[in-house]
């Protein structure tokens, strides 16, 4: 038995939004090297768990530890990227994809100093990766959803992130995207990285995700997918309402 630490531990975590509770005591462990699917409906907390994660919402209790130690610690080692649901990105600013994409050098080089030989090959290196050679000069406004969402995981990749957290990467991506996405976290987790994508598409799952855990305001259920996207797990997560989506996969 491997006795790694765990990539993420979330322990007991909860936040509200005023009254609102988004996360009512959510306990998650994420073994490294694998695709961790998180899953749920619109509202469920996903984001803000992701949120969590990073530092960018504050618990009113419960744990984050990323690789053992705080988020801030990860984040500041640039271990850990983050792909927001929504970037907060002016896409009418002038800046290229290869500059998005080189931001990911910043934290290892240092605010003021330029790009090096080897950090401009690793940022043509995560471009190729991810297939946005051919579009590395065009500004970032000008990609589709999809593009830039390999935009984002490229960036992270440039940065050597080993913990990827990708929010909805999925949502409203042309088919090329998505497979090109598919195929790329599955060959990072193979590679040692570790990989927690959130998405509400269960037909998505099964060639993604190693394992999956739904979430419903807290954890309903976590385990390899096969065990986890079963109907009544499904129903709890989705408040009753078994996506019709979700049939063909659970058992
Ligand atoms: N900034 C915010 N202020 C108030 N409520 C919020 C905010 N962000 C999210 N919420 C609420 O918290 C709950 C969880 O939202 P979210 O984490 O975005 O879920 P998901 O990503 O699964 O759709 C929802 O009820 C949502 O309306
Ligand atoms: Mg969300």
């Amino acid at each position: 038995m491997s006795v790694a630490v765990p990539a993420v531990a979330v322990t007991d975590l909860h936040v509200r939004y005023g009254a609102a509770v988004a996360l009512d005591g959510v306990d998650l462990r994420i073994a490294p090297g694998r695709v961790h699917g998180l899953i749920g409906m619109n509202g469920s907390g996903k984001s803000t768990l992701f949120k969590a994660m990073m530092g960018l919402v504050r618990a009113r209790s419960g744990d984050v530890l990323l690789f053992g130690g705080s988020s801030d610690a990860a984040r500041r080692a640039g271990r850990v990227a983050y792909a927001p649901q929504n970037e907060a990105v002016d896409w009418e600013f002038p800046v290229s994809v290869r500059d998005v994409v080189a931001t990911g050098r910043y934290g290892r080089i240092g605010g003021y100093r330029r790009l090096r030989r080897d950090d401009h090959a690793a940022v043509d290196a995560a471009l190729d990766r991810v297939e946005l050679t051919d579009l590395a000069d065009r500004q970032i406004g000008a990609l589709s959803g999809g593009q830039r969402k390999r935009a984002f995981v490229a960036r992270g990749l440039a940065q050597e992130a080993e913990l990827l957290l990708l929010d909805e990467p999925f949502a409203g991506v042309d088919k090329r995207s998505e497979a090109t996405l598919t195929a790329l976290l599955r060959d990072l987790a193979a590679e040692g990285r570790t990989v927690l994508v959130s998405t509400h598409d269960i037909i998505a799952v099964p060639a993604l995700c190693d394992e999956v855990a739904l979430l419903n305001r807290r954890i309903i259920a976590q385990g390899p997918v096969a065990d986890t996207l079963r109907p009544e797990l499904l129903a709890d997560a989705f408040g009753g309402f078994v996506p019709a989506s979700a049939l063909g996969v659970a058992a």
